[in-house]
């Protein structure tokens, strides 16, 4: 029997990444291939014309999974009924703005549409925002609606997470997909910690660490952690835009492994609520190692932690504590 639809808002649906997100999300890559969707796309009325013309293009492409799109610059409208809300919209960094300069721009916003979700949107809604400084906006969305549970509010830290699998699978030459079990800890910002200390490769004899067939320790403890902290920066370099496509698929994977559940043995990277494991304060929007069942994230448990690596999982902490700080000051 064909499964109901499920409705996915997606807000700067007009933007870049909505734009390369919303046509995945139609054919099934988020949600997999027989979950018919329904699209509610917002955006603010300077971007309605462009945001039509993406609802012309969805129609064009006649995807057989997509059962309806909504395209409105009204946040109510847009987040009524939704079951996932992805947060893309937003003021994106420039080429020398650091995340801080956006902040201002973006808690408001955050703290608008968290009034709009929580009344509007389905019971159990998951919400995942991905618009910088992405764990504040979290965090700002969760306080300002405070009726959705906060186990169902996170923020990207998968592209990152992707990030960094991709630098290992280019060092070790081999493929990506049989690397696992990175981590990214703290902040979406380039105080973000990816570590290595738990990550695998599948070889023909077998699961090796990471650290074993790397033997460069100065690469891993330095360069490696360097060029994924800085990645997004180098794109916007590149571009001269914000990354986008490896976003969108990155935002498609972090949605599709909560709901669907991680592989066997294989942990990913999320901004989720922290309860105070790993001593990283409790009440901030950290990256952690988690693994999904059920539509549930639960932080994977019992990791080492050597002393270089507490203190990168403290300074990214300090650096989110400030960034909490400092939201709710462009709030008063
Ligand atoms: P973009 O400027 O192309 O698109 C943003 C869209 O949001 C625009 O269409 C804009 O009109 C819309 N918008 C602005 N205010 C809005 C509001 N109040 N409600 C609804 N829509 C609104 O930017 P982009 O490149 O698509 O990036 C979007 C965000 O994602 C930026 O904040 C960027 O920094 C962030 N980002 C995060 C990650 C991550 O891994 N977490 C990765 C890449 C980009
Ligand atoms: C990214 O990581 O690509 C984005 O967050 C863009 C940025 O501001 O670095």
């Amino acid at each position: 029997m064909a499964k109901d639809p499920v409705r996915v808002l997606v807000t700067g649906a007009a933007g870049q990444i909505g734009y390369a997100l919303v046509p995945m999300i139609a054919r099934g890559v988020m949600l997999g291939a027989d979950q018919p969707v329904i699209l509610h796309m917002l955006d603010i009325p300077p971007a309605a014309e462009a945001l039509n013309g993406v609802k012309m293009e969805l129609v064009d492409a006649a995807f057989p999974l997509l059962k309806g799109v909504v395209a409105t610059t009204d946040a109510v409208e847009a987040c009524t009924g939704v079951n996932i809300a992805v947060m893309v919209g937003g003021f994106p960094r420039k080429e020398g703005m650091e995340r801080k300069d956006v902040m201002s721009k973006n808690v408001s916003i955050y703290k608008a549409q968290a009034s709009a979700l929580e009344k509007h949107a389905a019971a159990n809604c998951k919400v995942l925002v991905v618009a910088n400084p992405a764990n504040t906006n979290a965090l700002i969305l969760k306080e300002f609606a405070p009726s959705i549970p906060e186990r169902n509010i996170t923020c990207l830290t998968r592209l990152d997470h992707n990030r960094a699998l991709g630098q290992i699978s280019e060092k070790l030459n081999v493929q990506v997909s049989d690397v696992k079990n990175v981590i990214i800890w703290g902040n979406h910002s380039s105080t973000q910690y990816p570590d290595v200390n738990h990550a695998t490769v599948n070889t023909p004899s077998g699961e090796k660490p990471v650290r074993e067939l790397v033997k460069d320790d100065a690469w891993l403890t330095s360069e490696f952690i360097s060029i994924v902290q800085q990645r997004g920066a180098a794109i916007i370099k590149a571009r001269k835009l914000s990354s986008a496509l490896s976003a969108a698929s990155s935002a498609c994977d972090h949605i599709r492994d909560w709901v669907l559940g991680t592989p066997e043995g294989t942990w990913v990277s999320m901004g989720v609520y922290s309860d105070g494991s790993y001593n990283v304060p409790a009440g901030l929007i950290y990256s952690f190692p988690v693994t999904c069942r059920s539509g549930e994230w639960k932080i994977v448990q019992g990791l080492s932690i050597d002393e270089f690596s507490r203190k990168k999982l403290d300074l990214t902490a300090e650096e989110l504590t400030e960034e909490k700080a400092l939201a709710y000051s462009c709030l008063s």
